[in-house]
């Protein structure tokens, strides 16, 4: 594929993930002119991240993001919540790992090393069932209090992990980090 091939098919994409967010993706002037102006290799790059905007984001709700292709839930947990998920971290999780791209992959699946912040308040999750790759549904679904996958029966805690159904593992953390108090940026 030539670079002018590969520079087409990445500015698909972005323009995909642009039009995806429905405003919560935070697209806008200060990255269109950075990209124009940038060299293939270094577009693609770009696109391996994007920024979110979180101040609308109240607590005991989520937004959903599409990021390389994929939704990303993003949710600011109330005290119950946060609490509940803590609480289940002595129960029986079938997949005693963090599965969080921020850490080491030895981390066990507690919830504090899942969380983006001390408190616990945001969890930033990939929204792929890792069973056969549904999108599960949130806002407290299923047994426990989290997400529950309709496809096949699988049910995620507060912490989205793992605890009933076929999904072999926790809904994975991808790589994010705080910009600042309203901004997450994901890759
Ligand atoms: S894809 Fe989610 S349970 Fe099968």
């Amino acid at each position: 594929m030539s670079h002018a091939d590969d520079n087409q098919g990445s500015r698909r994409d972005f323009l995909y993930y642009a039009t995806a967010g429905t405003g919560a993706v935070a697209t806008g002037a200060a990255v269109w002119p950075l990209i124009n102006q940038m060299s293939p290799s270094a577009d693609v790059k770009a696109l391996a991240s994007i920024v979110v905007d979180i101040s609308e984001i109240e607590p005991g709700t989520q937004i959903t993001v599409k990021w390389r292709g994929k939704p990303v839930f993003i949710r600011r947990r109330t005290e119950d919540e946060i609490a509940a998920a803590r609480a289940d971290d002595s129960a029986d999780l079938p997949d005693a790992l963090a599965r969080n791209g921020n850490g080491d992959a030895t981390l066990s699946a507690d919830d504090a090393n899942r969380a983006m912040d001390e408190n616990g308040e945001w969890l930033v999750m990939m929204g792929v069932c890792t069973h056969l790759g549904c999108v599960p549904l949130g806002d407290g679904a299923g047994d426990f209090g989290g997400w529950f996958c309709p496809c096949h029966g699988s049910h995620y805690d507060a912490s989205g992990r793992i605890r009933k159904g076929p999904a072999p593992e926790n809904l994975p953390i991808p790589v994010a980090s705080f910009l600042d108090d309203a901004t997450i940026k994901l890759g």
